[in-house]
């Protein structure tokens, strides 16, 4: 199934689309994520970390997790494999805890799972990454609005003595806004980026952010962007007045990212030409 390619909406090149598992078992809840995700076996054999569709956060973190997920996997980054995961109705019968149980009720259909790292450490800075590395991370997150990797929550775990990026449901904010508003890519693209170099928890290593966005604005063209924005699920989109279907969420995005890639100058720490 890796790499599966499905053609989408009679185009005529074919896309690749995130690999789809069905649950089997439900193995622990991860407690120390806010939004509770939990240790899931797939029928693939595989275990996942599973972010759940009915949890508080709603599908726009679930959105957020795949387009800069995938983004990052496109530039380079290390990124634990993302799928879309299926939960059988029956496994909340067997689950114990009424918290689980009410959160696997409220997740039926497609969520989203992160490939288990085992054994991965959270991140302390006792093995940062190489300078480059942490730019282009420190890049990403700047780019992306993503102000949850910060020492309180660095959302990057050591795994066979690299660095991995995980969680990025808090990047592109923008979205939640707009039920009450028209989509504005330039308004994304002026926004300076919220957390300081002294926050980030990657601030001290990078060193060269101007060096990161030579390297990979350029790769942020349209047809990536598109590519990244079909690994989404259709029915992760929800619709407004303004983006009456799917497809139009879908160019929203689009246009939001390639809008701010042009504006380093406004979003880049320390500023970039
Ligand atoms: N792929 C993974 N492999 C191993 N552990 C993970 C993985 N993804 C998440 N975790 C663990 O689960 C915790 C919560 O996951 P995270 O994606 O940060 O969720 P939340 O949105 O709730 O903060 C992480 O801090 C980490 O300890
Ligand atoms: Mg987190």
């Amino acid at each position: 199934m890796n790499g599966r390619p499905r053609q989408r909406d009679g185009a005529a090149s074919l896309t690749h689309v995130l690999d789809h598992v069905t649950a089997v078992r439900y193995v622990t809840p991860l407690r120390e994520g806010g939004s509770m995700p939990g240790v899931v076996e797939g029928a693939d054999l595989g275990t996942y970390v599973v972010k759940f569709r009915g949890a508080g956060q709603g599908l726009k973190v679930l959105v957020a997790e795949v387009v800069v997920g995938e983004l990052a996997r496109r530039l380079g980054l290390p990124v634990p494999r993302l799928v879309t995961i299926d939960l059988p109705s029956a496994m909340a019968r067997y689950e114990a805890d009424q918290e689980v149980q009410d959160l696997l009720n409220a997740s039926p259909g497609t969520n989203l799972g992160v490939d288990l790292l085992p054994g991965a450490l959270g991140y302390d800075g006792s093995r940062p990454p190489d300078a480059d590395l942490a730019s282009r991370v420190l890049w990403l997150d700047a780019f992306t609005a993503n102000v949850d990797r910060t020492w309180s929550n660095p959302n990057l775990l050591t795994w066979h003595r690299q660095t991995w990026l995980i969680d990025h449901g808090a990047a592109l904010y923008f979205h939640h806004s707009w039920p009450s508003r028209a989509p504005d890519p330039q308004r994304f693209a002026d926004q300076p980026f919220r957390v300081g170099s002294d926050d980030h928890v990657l601030g001290g290593v990078a060193s060269d952010l101007t060096g990161a966005h030579a390297d990979l604005a350029p790769l942020v063209t349209t047809d990536l962007v598109r590519d990244v924005l079909d690994q989404v699920p259709e029915e992760w989109f929800e619709t407004t007045d303004h983006l009456p279907d799917a497809p139009a969420v879908r160019t929203a995005y689009r246009d939001h990212l390639l809008a701010r890639v042009r504006t380093p100058h406004v979003w880049l720490p320390g500023g970039a030409a």
